[in-house]
Parts: structure tokens; sequence; C-alpha cells
């Protein structure tokens, strides 16, 4: 079932009018792309930091935004999810014209079928992990308790945290953590899903658990757009990537064109590095796995 089909809110008497168009989409029109931005500009202030940017998201695919710090790719996943609107362009996700959500209900309609996944897995710690998984299915799709509790624990199986369902965020590791977040993101049976980063403030040795785990999502079709510094997973699982620098796509294509033989200089010297800096963390990461095994007794 489309998330699309849930992103009503119960709560709500008439659907926000900007949601109709999508709503037809769903019933029929299978329109392939589901994200497009056409030449939207963004601006703090007076300091430019999206300048004309063109991307677009096929259903089912996976897409990559890599490049160096500071390029936007943040506030490029922001635009996407209408938590900032551009000066600028035009932004649609599955039909819906972002920019026009102007309403709280509208936005919060429109983010029912993006979920975004941060460095920060921000789980409520009060709670448990079974609870952090229930809560937004019912409390915003008007979910059953057992409805929704059935589905945390399909998606704790998937996320290979089955017998962690009565732990609380504390007692889990970084990586066991961001696998309940995307779980919990999950629940809400998000049409597309944006991850920022969602690896780097995590150990090591537990990068890989978490990214094995987007990977099997991209295996099954979920639509997904990460912003990443792992350039062999981003490699590895993206149907297109682009890579930014100081706010505009310098250069994009498929990951074999990007990154076996990329064709501009920038494109090139921000690999050299990225590869640096790869080769360094999975020293690390060997590295601490060596102490883990002599740790475990
Ligand atoms: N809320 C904000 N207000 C002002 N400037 C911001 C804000 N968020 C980001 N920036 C600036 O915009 C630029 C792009 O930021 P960001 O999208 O976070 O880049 P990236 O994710 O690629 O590191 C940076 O120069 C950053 O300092
Ligand atoms: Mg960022």
């Amino acid at each position: 079932m489309s998330l699309l089909a849930l992103a009503l809110d119960p709560l709500q008497e008439a659907p926000p009018p900007g949601l109709a168009p999508a709503r037809q989409g769903v019933a029929g029109s299978a329109d392939p792309v589901l994200v497009s931005l056409r030449d939207v500009h963004l601006s703090y202030g007076t300091v430019p930091v999206l300048k004309g940017i063109d991307l677009r998201v096929r259903r089912g695919e996976a897409v990559s935004i890599i490049g160096p710090s500071g390029s936007g790719k943040s506030t490029l996943l922001r635009v996407i999810n209408g938590l900032i609107a551009p000066q600028q362009g035009e932004v649609h996700v599955d039909g819906i014209d972002v920019r026009a959500q102007r309403t709280d209900a509208q936005k919060i309609a429109l983010r029912k079928h993006i979920g975004f996944v941060f460095q920060q897995y921000n789980l409520f710690p009060h709670l448990n992990v079974l609870a952090n998984l229930t809560i937004a299915p019912m409390s915003v799709l008007g979910r059953s308790r057992a409805e929704a509790e059935h589905d945390a624990h399909a998606l704790l199986a998937k996320v290979r945290l089955a017998d962690k369902a009565d732990a609380y965020p504390g007692e889990l590791s970084g990586g066991q953590q961001q696998r309940v977040a995307i779980a919990r993101t999950l629940a809400m049976r998000p049409d597309l899903i944006l991850f920022d980063e969602v690896t780097s403030a995590l150990d090591p040795e537990t990068v890989g658990e978490v990214l094995t785990v987007i990977g099997e999502l991209v295996d099954d079709g979920q639509t997904c757009v990460l912003v990443t510094h792992e350039m062999r997973f981003a490699e590895d699982v993206s149907d297109e990537v682009f890579f930014t620098e100081g706010g505009v796509i310098v250069e994009q294509g498929a990951p074999s064109q990007i990154f076996g033989a990329p064709e501009n200089e920038r494109t090139r010297l921000f690999l050299q590095r990225a590869r640096g800096d790869d080769r360094r963390a999975l020293r690390k990461r060997s590295r601490s796995g060596a102490a883990l095994a002599l740790a475990t007794p």
C-alpha cells in the first residue's frame, strides 16, 4: 500500500488542496519521476547556497549526493522535504508542488511521505524501542496499536534488531540506535527516504551494519536520496551520483562514470581526497574490529 493512501491525516476533515494532484497520481498515472528539482536557487540571507540545482529521482532509484562540506547537500535535502523554501525554482515530490505547501497541515501531510534520517538519531530516550516505532504511526497515521506493533516487530527484524523491542535507546550502540531510527522512518511507509550522513557520528565498527541495512532497503526498491561520505557505499548502491560543490551540481552520472572516469577536475580532486579518507576509515574500522575480537572472550 502506498504511503500516499495513508497520508490523509485522520483528524483533518478535507485534504489540503495542494495534495489533490498527488492522490490522482497514486490512483492512476504512474509518473516514474518521484522527485524533481528545477533551477533551484536558495540563499541564506544574502549568501547564495544553492545556485541553480536540477535533479530528478525516479521511483525505486537510489541517488547519492557527494561533495565537500558546505557545498549545500543538507540544504538540498531540506528543500526536498519542504523544511526550507528556495527563493527560485521548482520542487515536486510525487506530483506535489512542495513550494506551494504553505499551511502547517499541508507541510505535515507532505512530510508523511518523506522520511528523513539524520546523523543524530533523536530517538525518545524515555520510550523503549517498540514505543519509539509505534508512536508516530498511531498518533499521526491513526493506526491501531495492534497494527503498529505488528509492523514494528517486522521492521525490527528487517533491521536485525528483533530482540531489542523492549530495550531503551541508552542501552543500544550508536549503530543499533541508527538502525532503530531507520526502522522508525520505515514505520511511516514513506515513498521517499532522505539520508543525511547517517553514519558520520558512528563508531567505526558499527558503520557497516547501518550501511548494510540501507543497502537492503535500496535492493527492496525503496526510493532514497543519500548524502554520504562513504564513497564505496555510494558507488555500490547508487543508480546515479551527483557531485556538488559551491551550490552547483558539478557532475552527475552513473556510479561507474563518476567514480571510474570523472570528467571534471573538481570531481577528480574530491574523489582523490575522499578515497584517502575512506582508506583511513577502513583501517580504523578493521583495527577496532580486531580490538573488539580481542576483547570478546
Ligand atoms: N540555517 C542556516 N543559516 C545560514 N547559513 C546556513 C544555514 N544552514 C547552512 N548554511 C550555510 O550554507 C552552506 C551549505 O550548508 P549545508 O547545506 O549544510 O552544506 P553541506 O551539507 O554540504 O555541508 C554552508 O556555507 C553553511 O554554512
Ligand atoms: Mg550536511
